[in-house]
């Protein structure tokens, strides 16, 4: 059975047995100074419509939801610190630790990890680079995000190498056409969209997470069968991604709104324990509807 809790993940970790997880993605609030929120909108057909759509069309716009989060700490650090070490003692001996965070913490992160799991377990830097937002001109627009990779055992750990979905070459005829049909094994630089605005699979929840980026993650670091826990779940994504991979999950976030988002896209997934959330029966379950301009709109 996969667990997703509705609880303060500290907590919860301590709950968990020693050396009990095979994989952890942890995606914490980055601490950006700012509430996180994203509103979603439904669009309607009418002629007194705000919006003006394809071949003229005139379509109504009104808001469903606003879903957020806090992202303020006033001392970030003294927040993840129990957290962390929490998840390096759950972590089983075999175990992989994928942190994402963006350029305003890392460093600080860096040096926190390296105390508690040992500068001997850091594996990668990933920069996940993406290219979508408003792009300052005052700076470099920052357009990525890092995701620190320790393991537990630096002499024993998964690693699929051959499981990796294989990426095309950057200039394939340089290759020949044999490697350039094989495609390459990524680096550590992933070149990523961000989740599409209007594709199937926003929830609408702010901060969401690509399921290519969790796919790659989760295939890498992680077989069929094992266990995966992600304590700031949000909405869910890394519990997509092991459903579709045949892992099985653990998942907790501490907000209402994460739990509502994740009960709407787990809806057919039978084998789930929900604990400290209500989750309705499938056939109470609120109308999901797929608007004139293709996003999708939870109607509570
Ligand atoms: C950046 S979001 C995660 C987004 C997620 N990766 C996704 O793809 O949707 C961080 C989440 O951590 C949750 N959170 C923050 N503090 C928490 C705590 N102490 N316990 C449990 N969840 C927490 C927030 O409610 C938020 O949903």
């Amino acid at each position: 059975m996969n667990q997703i809790y509705f609880r303060e993940n500290l907590s919860v970790l301590k709950s968990l047995a020693s050396d009990s997880i095979d994989l952890i993605y942890i995606d914490p609030p980055f601490n950006t100074g700012k509430k996180q929120s994203r509103t979603q909108i439904r669009t309607e057909r009418s002629e007194e419509g705000d919006r003006t759509g394809f071949a003229g069309r005139r379509y109504q716009t009104s808001k469903v939801s606003t879903r957020a989060y806090d992202d303020i700490f006033e001392d970030y650090e003294t927040f993840l610190e129990p957290r962390i070490r929490e998840a390096h003692r759950v972590l089983a001996p075999h175990g992989s630790f994928y942190f994402h965070i963006d350029y305003r913490e890392v460093h600080y992160c860096k040096v926190l990890l390296d105390k508690i799991f040992g500068r001997e377990c850091f594996m990668n830097e990933i920069i996940w680079a993406y290219d979508y937002g408003a792009r300052t001109t005052k700076k470099w627009p920052p357009k990525h995000d890092n995701i620190l990779l320790y393991v537990k055992d630096p002499n024993c750990y998964v690693f699929n190498s051959d499981e990796i979905e294989r990426i095309p070459y950057m200039a394939p005829g340089l290759v020949g056409p044999e490697k350039a049909a094989r495609g390459k094994l990524p680096t550590d630089v992933w070149w990523h969209t961000i989740v599409p605005t209007n594709g199937k699979e926003k929830t609408g929840y702010p901060t969401q997470k690509p399921m290519g980026i969790m796919k790659r993650i989760i295939e890498a670091s992680s077989n069929p069968g094992d266990l995966v826990l992600d304590f700031f779940a949000g909405s869910g994504t890394t519990g997509e991604a092991c459903i579709m991979m045949k892992r099985r999950f653990i998942l907790v976030d501490n907000n209402q709104e994460a739990l509502e988002v994740m009960s709407h896209r787990f809806v057919n997934a039978s084998n789930i324990e929900w604990i400290g959330f209500d989750n309705l029966p499938t056939t109470q379950h609120d109308e999901v509807q797929a608007t004139l301009f293709g996003e999708v709109s939870v109607v509570r």
